[in-house]
């Protein structure tokens, strides 16, 4: 499985940040940067998952200790390349991020990461990362699954039968978590289905938003 994993992240490494931004409008490093005014000065930030690193290295230029960890090389050596001269100031790993022994740190990144993990083991990752942070008590208070079940609004969770990265059955899980929420997984289409299939997507939106309006 991690195998399998390793493989498609390394086929995807050299244009995963373009198409992620591509995906997410634009709006991806934003999202990921805004977090970093949430580390103590100097603090020590693990990045689980960290692909080609945007925000490990502005962690790294923000004078944060950054462990950053990946299962694919490509996605390593992407990040060592854009760190350049700054790479010795990090440390960079290539290991499964479950086998991971390091820590305590201060902070952990888990950006855009648990949801390669199906819905059992996303808890164990999660677990995992917490005893990294040496606050294995707080555990509950992360659970996703709380906070879905007070989501009180219609909501619609628009799945890819063949996304590789978001396994079928954690985006089922979602919808299964949140009250009256509908699921559509849509046909032949992967982890890009808004590029794949922009039409049906909009489409799905619009009928959805008639029905809630
Ligand atoms: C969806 S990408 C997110 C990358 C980056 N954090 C971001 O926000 O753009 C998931 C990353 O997790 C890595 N990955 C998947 N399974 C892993 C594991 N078990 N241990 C460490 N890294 C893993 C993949 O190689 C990939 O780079």
């Amino acid at each position: 499985m991690a195998a399998d994993r390793r493989r498609s992240y390394e086929i995807v490494a050299p244009f995963y940040e373009e198409l992620a931004r591509v995906l997410s409008l634009g709006r991806i490093g934003r999202a990921k940067l805004s977090q970093l005014e949430h580390f103590a000065p100097g603090a020590s930030v693990l990045y689980a998952g960290v692909g080609s690193g945007e925000d490990a290295r502005a962690a790294v230029e923000a004078g944060f200790d950054v462990t950053a960890i990946d299962l694919s090389p490509r996605m390593l050596g992407r990040l060592q390349a854009r760190l350049g001269p700054r790479a010795a100031k990090a440390t960079l790993c290539c290991e499964d991020f479950r086998s991971h022994a390091g820590g305590p740190y201060d902070a952990i990144a888990l950006n855009f990461f648990l949801n390669v993990f199906d819905t059992l083991e996303v808890d164990r990752v999660l677990d995992h990362a917490l005893e990294r942070l040496g606050l294995l008590d707080s555990a509950h208070s992360l659970r996703l699954s709380e906070e879905l079940e007070r989501v009180r609004c219609p909501t619609l969770v628009i799945a890819a039968e063949l996304d590789g990265f978001v396994p079928l059955d954690r985006a089922r899980g979602l919808a299964e978590a949140i009250d009256g929420a509908s699921f559509v997984s849509i046909e032949g289409a992967g982890h890009a289905v808004v590029v794949e299939q922009p039409q049906r997507v909009a489409d799905l939106c619009l009928e959805f938003l008639n029905v809630v309006r």
